[in-house]
């Protein structure tokens, strides 16, 4: 499996009195796509601000292409994210910036393209999620909240990361678009080898693209596993969430 782009050794969280994180370990290989699931309250969005250096673990490191990243200064981090992309729960969108300079933010920052050829590249990464050229010159107090995470999606992929990290990337979504940002996952795993980190509540999602699951419980990795050996779990608290989220109801 070669070395992992991402590793993460006995990390712990806390808020205050609160552990949020208990002692998470994992390994995430090139080119895998890597779902993480649990419950809301889990400590699924705190994990992934973790990858990205958003937040500092309490204890433990976070490797990205072997580098901790844990201890390093925000310039230095910035390097790194440059290679990342991130798709916020929220969806956090430049309120003062078009959709398509949203878009095309990687390029007008760090590259010397001209913004009609930005602006051309950004339309072609919106119809990717489903969005065409009429919503480029919006702004994003002017989107729905579903357009606003299809835009936020949009954004993540256009800088040509090695990572994308996505967080709840469906939620809010119709059943269609849902399985179109799917195929989009999938699809860049294809095109440029991306390694995605995908936290969802969408079981279904889940078991389509998913290399490998982790399943988070307060805090805490239950298993990881292929969808098969998650589908199988022995453990109870794993299998009444999969049957939940693909059933609706406890069997
Ligand atoms: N900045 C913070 N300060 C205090 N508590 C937080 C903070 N961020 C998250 N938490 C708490 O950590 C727990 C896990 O949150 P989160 O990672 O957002 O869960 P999930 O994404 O799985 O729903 C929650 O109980 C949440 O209230
Ligand atoms: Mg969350």
């Amino acid at each position: 499996m070669g070395k992992p782009v991402i590793e993460v050794r006995n990390l712990y969280k806390r808020f205050g009195e609160r552990v949020v994180l208990k002692g998470i370990n994992l390994a995430i290989y090139e080119g895998e796509i890597f779902v993480i699931i649990g419950g809301s309250g889990s400590g699924k969005s705190t994990l992934l601000k973790h990858l990205i250096g958003l937040l500092k673990p309490t204890e433990g490191c976070v490797c990205i292409f072997g580098r901790d990243i844990t201890k390093l200064s925000e310039e230095e981090l910035d390097e790194i994210r440059l290679k990342m992309g991130y798709v916020f729960q929220e969806g956090a969108l430049f309120d003062f910036l078009t959709v398509w300079e949203n878009v095309g933010f990687y390029y007008l920052e760090h590259t010397a393209l001209p913004k009609e050829e930005v602006r051309k590249k950004a339309v072609e990464i919106l119809k990717k999620v489903d969005l065409d050229e009429s919503v480029a010159d919006l702004y994003p107090s002017q989107l729905s909240g579903g357009m606003k995470k299809r835009v936020s999606t949009a954004r993540a992929i256009a800088g040509e990361g090695r990572i994308i990290l996505y967080d709840e990337p469906t939620s809010g979504l119709d059943p269609i678009t849902s399985r179109n940002i799917d195929h989009l996952i999938l699809s860049l795993r294809e095109r440029v080898g991306a390694t995605s980190v995908v936290v969802t509540h969408d079981m279904i999602s889940a078991l389509s693209i998913a290399d490998r699951i982790a399943f988070i419980y307060k805090g805490e990795l239950l298993q990881v596993g292929t969808p098969e050996e998650i589908v199988n779990s022995p453990n109870p608290i794993v299998r009444e969430f999969v049957e939940k989220g693909l059933y609706g109801v406890k069997r």
